[in-house]
C-alpha cells in the first residue's frame, strides 16, 4: 500500500498537526500490508504560485511550464494509494504554500466542464488519470478551543475536491496543546485515539466510537482559553497599548517567564473540586528569588505578585525542578524525596494535586468507553477476621459456623469491589481455622495462631519489591492505581503496614494468655480496643508523615 503524506505546516516535523498525522500513520502500518511511506514537506520544496496561464491544457497537456518540484508531487499523487493531507488551519483555510500545491494541481485535470457524479456547486473538470480506488485523509489542527465551526472554508474546498463524503477528516481543536509538554499525558490520549483511528481507517473506516472520541476537547474551553492567554505573556491592557504606540517599547510590558509559567499553572485549575474554601497557594522559585500566589477560589483561580496573601501551602523549589515535574520529566513524589523541592503549610493540597491542576477533559466529555475502575474495600479482608475473632472465643461451634457464612456471603455483600490477594487470602485461612477447630482443634490454641497469621500476612507485603498490604485500599483516596506510583505514598503505607503487622503478632501473644484466663470470652473485644487507636494513630499518620518529608525534614 503506497501512502503519501503532504505535509503543509510552515513548522515541517515540528507541526502540532504533524503529531496527529504521525500517530495515524503508525496506526494505519500496524494494520495495513506492505506499507510504503513518502512525505512531502512543503515549506523545503520549491513550489511557485500558478501562473493562470492554461498551458498545461493547452500547448503542453498534462505538463505545466514551471520547472519546479510540483511535477515530483503529481508523480506522488499518482503513485498513492491513499494521500494524507496534514496542515494547521490559517485563516479558516489552509496555509498559502499548501494552496499553491492544490492550484498546481490543475495538469491533472482536462480542461472540459462535465457533471460528475456527487458533485457539488456548478462545474467541474474531469480527470486526465484514472484516480478510482484512491483514497484521502485530511488532518488537521486549529488554534481555537474548537474545530467545530472553524472548518466550514476547508470542508468546502476538499467537498469539491474531492467529493463530498470521498474523504476522511480528522479536524482537532487546542492544537498548541501538543506543543507542551506539560500536557503530554492528555495529548497522548489524543493521539493514541488518532492512532486507533488510523488502524479502523485500514479495516473499516473509523469507528463512531473513535469519531466521537476525536471530537471531545482536550481541555475545558475556559481552561484552555485562560491557558492559552497566559502563554503569551503580556497583560491584556498592555497588548491594547502596544496597539494603539508600537513604537513605545515599554508599552509591550512582558512579565517574566516563571510568572507566566504560574499563570498557566494557575489555569489548569479545576474549580469544580473547590473544596469549601479557598486555597492561597505559594509558589517561591528559589533559582530565580521570584515569588507568585495564586488564590484558588469557587470562581476559579487568580495569581497574585504582591504576596498581599496569606498562604496556607508554601512550595520552595528551583523553577527549573518545577517545570520538569510539570513536563513529567521526574515524579513530583520522586523530587520531593529527594528533597529538591520543599512545601510547608498545610499539605492536603499536595495530597489532591491531580484533583485540583489536573488538567483533564471536562467531566461530562471524558472517554466514554474506558471501563470504570473498581475500588478495593478492606471491609472484605477484615470482616471475616472480625467475626472469627469475636465469635469464637465466646462460643466455639456457633463461632467457626458463623465465621463460614461470612466468609461465603461477604463476596456477595461487596459485589461491586475489586478483590485483592488479601481478601481471598483472609477467607480462605479463616475457613480453614474454622474446620481444624471444628475437626477438634482447641480455639486456645487456634486463635492466637489466627492472630500470627493475620500479622505474618502484613509483616510479608512489606518486603522483597511487594506493595504493602494498605496501600491496596487506601490508594482509592489517592488516585487509585497511580497512587502506587508514588514513593511517598508506598513508603507511608509500608510503614502503617509494618506498624500493624507488628501489632497483631503482639496480639497473638496477648491472646494465648487472655485464653487461659477467666475473661477468655472477651477476647475477641479486648484485641479489639488496640486496633481502634491504631486506626486514629493511621488517619494521622497518613497526613504528618508525608507532610514532614516534604518539609525538608
Ligand atoms: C497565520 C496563522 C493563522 C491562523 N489562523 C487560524 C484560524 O483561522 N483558526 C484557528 O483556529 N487557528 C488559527 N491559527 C492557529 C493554528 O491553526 C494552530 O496553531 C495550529 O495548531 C498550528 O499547527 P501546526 O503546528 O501543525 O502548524 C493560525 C495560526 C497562524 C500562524
Amino acid at each position: 500500500m503506497n501512502i503519501l503524506v503532504i505535509n503543509g505546516s510552515p513548522k515541517a516535523e515540528k507541526s502540532n498537526t504533524y503529531q496527529l498525522t504521525n500517530a495515524f500513520l503508525n496506526g494505519m502500518k500496524q494494520v495495513a500490508k506492505e506499507v510504503q511511506i513518502r512525505e512531502c514537506t512543503v515549506c523545503r520544496m520549491d513550489i511557485k504560485p500558478c501562473l493562470g496561464c492554461f498551458s498545461c491544457w493547452s500547448s503542453t497537456p498534462g505538463t505545466c511550464c514551471i520547472e519546479d518540484d510540483m511535477a515530483q508531487v503529481i508523480q506522488d499523487l499518482l503513485w498513492a494509494d491513499i494521500t494524507v493531507w496534514s496542515f494547521p488551519l490559517y485563516y479558516f483555510s489552509v496555509p498559502g504554500a499548501l494552496k499553491n500545491l492544490i492550484d498546481r494541481q490543475l495538469p491533472m485535470n482536462l480542461p472540459f466542464m462535465e457533471e460528475q457524479e456527487g458533485q457539488i456547486g456548478n462545474g467541474g473538470h474531469p480527470s486526465r488519470y484514472d484516480m478510482s480506488g484512491k483514497r484521502t485523509v485530511v488532518i488537521s489542527t486549529c488554534g481555537f478551543y474548537t474545530a467545530e465551526g472553524n472548518y466550514d472554508g476547508v470542508r468546502s474546498l476538499f467537498d469539491h475536491h474531492c467529493g463530498p463524503g470521498n474523504y476522511t477528516a480528522i479536524f482537532c481543536g487546542q492544537g498548541e496543546l501538543f506543543r507542551v509538554p506539560e500536557l503530554s499525558a492528555l495529548t497522548g490520549e489524543y493521539l493514541s485515539c488518532v492512532e486507533q483511528a488510523g488502524r479502523e481507517y485500514i479495516d473499516d473506516g473509523i469507528s463512531i466510537e473513535s469519531r466521537e472520541r476525536l471530537s471531545q476537547l482536550l481541555l475545558p474551553r475556559e481552561t484552555f482559553e485562560a491557558c492559552a492567554d497566559a502563554s503569551w505573556g503580556i497583560e491584556r491592557e498592555c497588548a491594547g497599548k502596544e496597539r494603539q504606540d508600537r513604537t513605545d517599547a515599554a508599552a509591550e510590558k512582558r512579565e517574566s517567564d516563571t510568572l507566566t509559567f504560574t499563570r498557566q499553572m494557575a489555569a489548569l485549575y479545576r474549580k469544580e473540586n473547590w473544596p469549601g474554601k479557598d486555597i492561597v497557594l505559594e509558589m517561591c522559585y528559589t533559582d530565580v528569588e521570584e515569588c507568585y500566589q495564586i488564590l484558588l477560589s469557587k470562581d476559579g483561580s487568580r495569581v497574585y505578585t504582591d504576596g498581599s496573601l496569606t498562604a496556607g501551602t508554601r512550595i520552595e523549589t528551583p523553577v527549573t525542578v518545577w517545570r520538569s515535574i510539570a513536563a513529567g520529566e521526574i515524579r513530583g513524589d520522586e523530587a520531593m524525596m529527594q528533597g529538591l523541592y520543599h512545601v510547608k503549610g498545610d499539605f492536603s493540597l499536595m495530597l489532591k494535586w491531580n484533583d485540583y491542576f489536573g488538567g483533564s477533559r471536562p467531566q461530562a466529555e471524558q472517554i466514554k468507553d474506558v471501563p470504570s475502575q473498581k475500588n478495593t474495600n478492606m471491609n472484605i479482608m477484615l470482616l471475616p477476621w472480625i467475626v472469627f475473632w469475636v465469635t469464637v472465643s465466646v462460643s466455639k461451634q456457633p463461632g467457626c459456623l458463623l465465621s463460614i457464612a461470612a466468609c461465603a456471603f461477604i463476596s456477595l455483600i461487596y459485589y461491586q469491589n475489586k478483590k485483592t490477594i488479601y481478601d481471598v487470602l483472609s477467607s480462605a485461612l479463616v475457613m480453614g481455622f474454622c474446620v481444624t477447630m471444628l475437626t477438634g482443634m482447641p480455639e486456645k490454641v487456634m486463635l492466637p495462631l489466627s492472630y500470627l497469621a493475620f500479622g505474618v500476612i502484613w509483616l510479608v507485603s512489606c518486603f522483597g519489591g511487594l506493595i504493602p498490604l494498605t496501600a491496596h485500599y487506601s490508594k482509592n483516596s489517592y488516585g487509585g492505581e497511580d497512587a502506587l506510583k508514588n514513593a511517598l505514598f508506598v513508603k507511608t503505607n509500608r510503614i502503617l503496614t509494618a506498624l500493624w503487622g507488628i501489632l497483631y503478632l503482639i496480639t497473638a501473644a496477648v491472646t494465648w494468655f487472655l485464653m487461659q484466663s477467666s475473661v477468655r470470652p472477651l477476647t475477641g473485644l479486648i484485641n479489639s480496643v488496640c486496633p481502634v487507636f491504631m486506626g486514629i494513630f493511621t488517619a494521622w499518620f497518613q497526613k504528618w508523615y508525608p507532610a514532614r518529608v516534604a518539609r525538608g525534614k
